[in-house]
């Protein structure tokens, strides 16, 4: 006993040894509401990805009550931070009796979740063919890719201008999205890297539908309407021009596919890019 704590006390801190499969270190925790949060990690030196694209993390779950035995609970989540990044972001709902998402929310620095590098998605450069205007339709956690393409260079270089749209029903929803484009004004890195004020291209639209903000209503009824063409000082959508990314409930991604088919958009994928490319938001 005595001699363990000695010979523990005098070698140099031991790494700490995954306990996980796919381990990856929790770097910073944050919490933006009490539904909401977002978290870094350390990324797996040998993962790459196209900013856009997610992959399956989770956390191990409860033993099985008869054999003791623990199995990985997994779920998509985008990957929120850019391809060039040395960590990974990811920002997610908290569910209170969500299987996953009811322990994830708990996480701190120093914990580790499971992580499994094999990224996928349609949400990335290489399905839209060229066009002018590239508009990003979010509504609550569904923003979370698009915080990765908001820190891509090829965004603004494949495009002159990168209209965002965030509709959450409170406005403290709209705070992750906010203060992530605010961030990349005063970017060195990617000012730098990009051309010094490339985030001017950026319009940001957030909406909120069930409190009171500069901004009520669904983008879908902005869009029927006309207001958010007017507000922003664009021409309504055409293929010809505009090119499309949406990520958000299961009703918003149809709705939204239907207003921009009835634009004369294509949906695309990566095999055939066109002009519009379709995520939902994966929530517990
Ligand atoms: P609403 O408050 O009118 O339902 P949720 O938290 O339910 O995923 O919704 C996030 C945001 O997306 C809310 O502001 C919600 O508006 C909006 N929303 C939900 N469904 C649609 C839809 N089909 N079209 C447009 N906006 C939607």
């Amino acid at each position: 006993m005595t001699e363990m704590t000695t010979v523990t006390e005098a070698a140099a801190p031991a790494p700490k040894l995954p306990t996980l499969p796919d381990a990856q270190t929790v770097t910073e925790v944050k919490h933006w509401t009490d539904r909401l949060f977002s978290f870094r990690c350390t990324r797996p030196a040998s993962l790459r990805f196209r900013s856009g694209e997610f992959v399956m993390i989770g956390l191990m779950g409860d033993p099985d009550p008869k054999t003791g035995k623990q199995k990985p609970l997994l779920r998509a989540y985008s990957i929120a931070s850019p391809s060039w990044d040395e960590e990974l972001e990811f920002y997610s709902i908290k569910v209170p009796d969500g299987p996953l998402t009811s322990k994830l929310q708990h996480i701190q620095v120093g914990d580790e979740i499971i992580l499994r590098p094999k990224p996928v998605g349609t949400l990335v450069h290489d399905a839209l063919l060229p066009g002018k205007r590239i508009w990003f339709f979010a509504t609550g956690t569904g923003f979370a890719p698009f915080a990765s393409l908001l820190r891509e260079p090829q965004t603004y270089e494949d495009y002159d201008e990168v209209i965002i749209t965030h509709t959450c029903r409170e406005v403290g929803e709209l705070q992750y999205s906010h203060d992530l484009i605010e961030s990349l004004k005063h970017d060195e890195l990617l000012n730098e890297l990009i051309g010094e004020g490339f985030w001017k291209k950026i319009k940001y639209y957030p909406t909120t539908t069930r409190e009171e903000s500069p901004k009520m209503g669904r983008i879908t009824d902005l869009m029927r309407s006309g207001k958010v063409f007017e507000d922003l000082g664009v021409p309504p959508i055409n293929p010809q021009d505009d090119r499309a990314m949406v990520c958000g409930n299961l009703a918003f991604n149809l709705d939204i596919k239907d207003l921009l088919e009835s634009y004369g958009l294509e949906e695309g994928a990566n095999s055939k890019p066109a002009q519009y490319v379709v995520e939902k938001a994966f929530l517990d």
